[in-house]
């Protein structure tokens, strides 16, 4: 079956020792591209490095994660974000967003920092990856501010009801990235996940983290995509490799 997997953090230290041999499972379960997601300006060198290391295969963003924001830094992690993109080649600005969950204090910083990448990926006509946990509403009233018509990217591990996505599509050219929380017993959204057009839906892993069923709890990877795609399947009423035909077209025509 054909795949892209749209998020992964293969830069994480839990990869260091067999990275190859993850990449080679990849392809093996017919992942055909792998985009990077960044976090933080201190790892980027590192990413572009991965990207060198599996030309044609592996792809980077550039982003600043919103739970990397504090008052003391984000300034620096600014002009960082700057320099780097000024003098690089990516596939989208990424991941960029609002967090609430752990931190609302740095919430002023947080929308100065996205607000900032949005107008940055704006500029350059690049999508972007958009992390929003406890924080919908401050994500699209930002995106609002923004001319529509020039906005594009993916909400990146989606979970929501179908009224979120709706909002979301009223504000750009937005999909949605299904990961391994949608094959956990207790998610509930993949209930009505079939009112969002199959049209606008991506498949990601967010690995090192959040694992599908049946390998919840473990170290996640690109690999274990088929049984997000799985899930999407019964969702919809495709065959798997229906899903990841769409799925990967998707992703083709929102990134390369
Ligand atoms: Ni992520």
């Amino acid at each position: 079956m054909r795949i892209i997997e749209t998020h992964a953090h293969l830069d994480d230290p839990q990869y260091a020792e067999d990275l190859d041999a993850v990449v080679l499972r990849a392809k093996q379960a017919g992942v055909e591209k792998i985009l990077l997601a960044s976090v933080t300006m201190r790892d980027i060198d590192k990413l572009k490095a991965l990207e060198n290391r599996y030309p044609g295969y592996v792809y980077t963003m550039i982003g600043i994660h919103p739970q990397e924001v504090n008052a003391a830094s984000y300034k620096d992690e600014l002009d960082a974000f700057d320099r780097a993109i000024a003098d690089g080649k990516y596939i989208a600005v990424g991941e960029i967003g609002m967090d609430l969950y752990w931190d609302k204090t740095t919430r002023a910083e947080q929308e100065i920092v996205f607000r900032h990448q949005i107008e940055a990926a704006v500029e350059i006509n690049l999508p972007i990856a958009i992390h929003a946990r406890e924080a919908f509403q401050p994500t699209v009233d930002i995106l609002r501010e923004f001319d529509k018509t020039k906005l594009r990217g993916v909400l990146h591990c989606f979970s929501g009801a179908p009224e979120n996505a709706q909002t979301m599509m009223s504000l750009g050219d937005f999909y949605f990235g299904i990961g391994g929380v949608s094959t956990f017993k207790n998610a509930k959204f993949t209930e009505r996940l079939a009112e969002i057009p199959l049209d606008m839906i991506v498949l990601e892993t967010d690995c090192p983290y959040l694992a599908p069923t049946p390998h919840r709890g473990e170290r996640n990877e690109p690999s274990f995509l088929p049984f997000i795609a799985d899930k999407l399947a019964a969702a919809y009423g495709k065959t798997v490799e229906e899903i990841g035909e769409i799925t990967t077209n998707n992703a083709e025509r929102l990134f390369f």
